[in-house]
């Protein structure tokens, strides 16, 4: 049988949404029920978050066999396994019992088995039932039938994406043009030297409109001004499930820090152009992937609710920066912690202005084409097409 990867339309206002797929220049923001709708919201975390493909997490998060992760995935949460052939797996992170949950979201373990806190029924890292406290002596009880529900998961360049519907066409076909961009950094041989977590005040597609344009960025970026003009670059023709661009770093800069100077290594994949420049990519629907000359920062956003994201944050440099006696990583983190707060700002300020019901859908400017491919992809998505569809063809930004 062919599975068929379908969901419904968002409860929002069709009409409404036809002002935003106009074409460039005509076109206006999402209607604001998006931002604000607690229903939207629901919509979003059922079928933005919980089908399709989410990133989880890193895969340099669970290295050893025996460790285990929950995070959240939509309105539920995962169960991330490492087994003792190295291999991840992904479940519903539900016991087949009562229901427990058998991580708290955001929590880690390191064990050879999967314990339920509740009544301890044990799992295999690969999700078996190998024990049920009770159940031995009861005829007929098959424990091949109460095995933990397995998700499908794939890994892509360190980052690990589960697909919640089981029904999403295959990762590595929607991203194979964003993998000749991605593969020559290398993040999966990468190390985390850097982690933030953010918890902003604002909607988790404006966290990404906002990361869509430098149109913002003399008005509250100093500091990025100074190593990167903030008109330098273009955005990359719209591919569907992802969105993205460029930008030069300025003469004599060496990578975004608050002096443009490197204190790690340049990445051994790049070549001359890579070398000046920085990579922005939003792989939809949560994580923004910014490639610098000598480390890869990434976002990985969880909406909380409609007004709310959580935002966690990781800078990843070479293992040869790592083992140079001295090396510091805070000279990227701290120059993106304080533009990742002036973004934050900015983001829960929109939040607020869209709270005011006179709030009206804006126009873009020239520079805000990206931001006119996401929000053409989730208005997409709204009515009910499917972002994760090798089939569909992105509105062009013209
Ligand atoms: S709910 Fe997990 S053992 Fe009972
Ligand atoms: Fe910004």
């Amino acid at each position: 049988m062919v599975s068929q990867y379908v969901y419904p339309a968002a409860p929002i206002d069709k009409s409404a949404l036809a002002g935003s797929l106009q074409v460039f220049g005509h076109s206006v923001m999402l209607p604001r029920a998006a931002y604000v709708d607690p229903a939207v919201f629901a919509w979003e975390q059922q079928h933005f978050f919980g089908s399709g493909w989410t990133c989880v997490g890193l895969s340099s998060q669970l290295p050893e066999a025996g460790d285990q992760r929950a995070e959240s995935a939509g309105a539920g949460s995962v169960l991330l396994t490492r087994d003792d052939q190295g291999e991840l797996h992904a479940f519903a992170n539900t016991c087949r019992h009562r229901g427990h949950e058998l991580l708290p979201c955001g929590a880690g373990a390191q064990r050879n088995a999967v314990i339920c806190p509740y009544h301890s029924w044990t799992y295999s890292l690969s999700g078996e039932l190998r024990f049920a406290s009770g159940f031995k002596e009861r005829d007929g009880f098959d424990r091949s039938a109460w095995g933990l529900v397995e998700l499908p998961l794939a890994e892509w360049h360190g980052l690990i994406f589960v697909d919640g519907s089981g029904q999403a066409p295959s990762l590595g076909d929607s991203l194979r043009v964003l993998d000749g961009l991605v593969a020559p950094y290398e993040p999966e041989r990468l190390v985390v030297a850097g982690r933030h977590e953010y918890d902003a005040a604002a909607n988790w597609k404006i966290l990404t409109e906002n990361y869509h344009e430098c149109y913002h960025c003399p008005v509250i970026h100093p500091e990025l001004c100074r190593v990167s003009p903030p008109k330098s670059g273009e955005n990359y023709p719209a591919q569907g499930t992802w969105v993205g661009g460029w930008m030069d770093l300025r003469d004599g800069m060496d990578t975004m820090s608050l002096d443009g100077t490197s204190l790690g290594v340049p990445l051994r994949g790049l070549d001359a152009t890579g070398l000046r420049t920085v990579i922005y990519v939003n792989i939809f629907p949560n994580v923004l992937l910014s490639l610098h000359p000598d480390y890869v920062m990434t976002h990985r956003l969880v909406p909380l609710a409609a007004d709310r994201t959580f935002i966690e944050c990781t800078w990843a440099f070479a293992p040869e920066a790592l083992d140079n006696p001295g090396f510091e990583p805070g000279y990227a983190v701290e120059f993106w912690d304080i533009t990742n707060q002036q973004d934050w700002r900015a983001c829960e300020s929109v939040q607020r202005g869209l709270s005011s019901e006179h709030a009206l859908p804006g126009p873009l400017s020239p520079d805000e084409d990206a931001v006119y491919q996401f929000v053409t992809m989730v208005a997409r998505g709204y009515l009910g097409e499917p972002v994760w569809n090798p089939g569909r063809k992105a509105a062009a930004a013209g």
